[in-house]
């Protein structure tokens, strides 16, 4: 199988796992990647998902650009319909309909996004088409659909029966109200360093749990879900998007690290943004996550829960963060 028909095949019409680290192993097999224990390639992701970020890190070693490994993992959490905060299986919005948003942005900083998208399961590979195959950045909901119908995506229904009941569940109270950590889970960003050193990303949700109709997160927005510059380094966010956009998280975190910040010092000075804005002590998340060209990551969250994948020299690791409050 070619290269390219391998990528689509792996999250174009998917419902359950979309590249199993052994279809990789057996192509880079075919492939005789040129990597050594000095190639600089990782993969890095929010949250405790260790297939997403096993399969892009398996991606990278088999010679995968890091936008295709950072879609490809991505999308294995797309298609998990246990994960109520990404992809189809997501929790829908008030009136029981799943939207989702998701951006990508590559090394050379060109980026794509699609927001508010109905039935449609693989966001973050649709924001990818739309960087490449379209002339704009954002395409949202009605016109973001058609254009992936026509790129040949199934329309799917997203809601799951757990979804529906949980839905039906939440309608008796309609308390509308962030919940922190959802399952130790959230949006899921993710970002890859591949062989040549190039870093690129991608930031996929279906968004706060019964959000109103038409609310769009900090995750598909440029500069806030997700934000790469190759001279510097990258950063991702997670949790209440209304307060990553307000501070404009993730490009801030690049920002701080061109001025000389580690990592953790941009991650820690982007929460104390936001915190900074709070007359009490707050009841929500946020969460980055970010990396330097010279590899170094760092992680840092307003709540305690939140936690990070790291993978590097084929291991994968979660690891904890520190947060403001213990
Ligand atoms: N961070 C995901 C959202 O707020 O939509």
């Amino acid at each position: 199988m070619n290269r390219r028909k391998f990528l689509s095949r792996s999250y174009l019409g998917a419902t359950s796992l979309l590249i199993a680290p052994e279809t990789i192993s057996g192509l880079s097999k075919n492939k005789k990647p040129s990597y050594s224990n000095e190639t600089p390639l990782y993969a890095i992701s929010t949250w405790d998902v260790s297939k997403a970020n096993m399969i892009a890190g398996k991606a990278l070693e088999a010679g995968f650009s890091a936008i295709e490994a950072a879609v490809n993992g991505v999308a294995y959490e797309e298609s998990n319909l246990l994960n109520t905060t990404v992809g189809k299986g997501g929790a829908p919005d008030r009136d029981g309909i799943v939207s989702l948003d998701a951006c990508v942005m590559n090394h050379t900083g060109n980026c794509g996004a699609v927001l508010a998208v109905e039935n449609i399961t693989h966001v973050a590979a649709l924001a990818k088409e739309v960087m490449e195959k379209t002339p704009h950045v954002i395409l949202a909901g009605k016109g973001a659909r058609q254009f992936a119908i026509k790129q040949g995506y199934k329309p799917e229904n997203l809601l799951t029966e757990q979804g529906k009941k949980a839905w039906k569940k939440w309608l008796k109270n309609k308390n509308y109200k962030p919940e922190i950590n959802v399952e130790n889970h959230d949006t899921i960003g993710m970002i890859c360093c591949d062989k040549l050193g190039n870093l690129s990303g991608a930031c996929t949700t279906s968004g706060l749990a019964y959000k109103m109709s038409g609310r769009v997160g900090d995750s598909p927005i440029i500069g806030s879900g997700l934000y790469i510059d190759n001279k510097v380094g990258g950063a991702v966010a997670t949790g209440l998007g209304e307060e990553v956009i307000k501070t404009v998280g993730s490009f801030l975190i690049v920002e701080l690290m061109r001025s000389g910040l580690s990592p953790q010092e941009a991650c820690e000075e982007a929460v104390n943004r936001i915190l900074e804005k709070q007359k009490v002590k707050p009841n929500f998340q946020v969460a980055y996550l970010s990396t330097n060209i010279n590899g170094e990551v760092g992680a840092y969250s307003i709540q305690k829960g939140f936690s990070y994948t790291f993978y590097k020299n084929k291991i994968n690791k979660n690891i904890s963060s520190d947060s403001v409050y213990k």
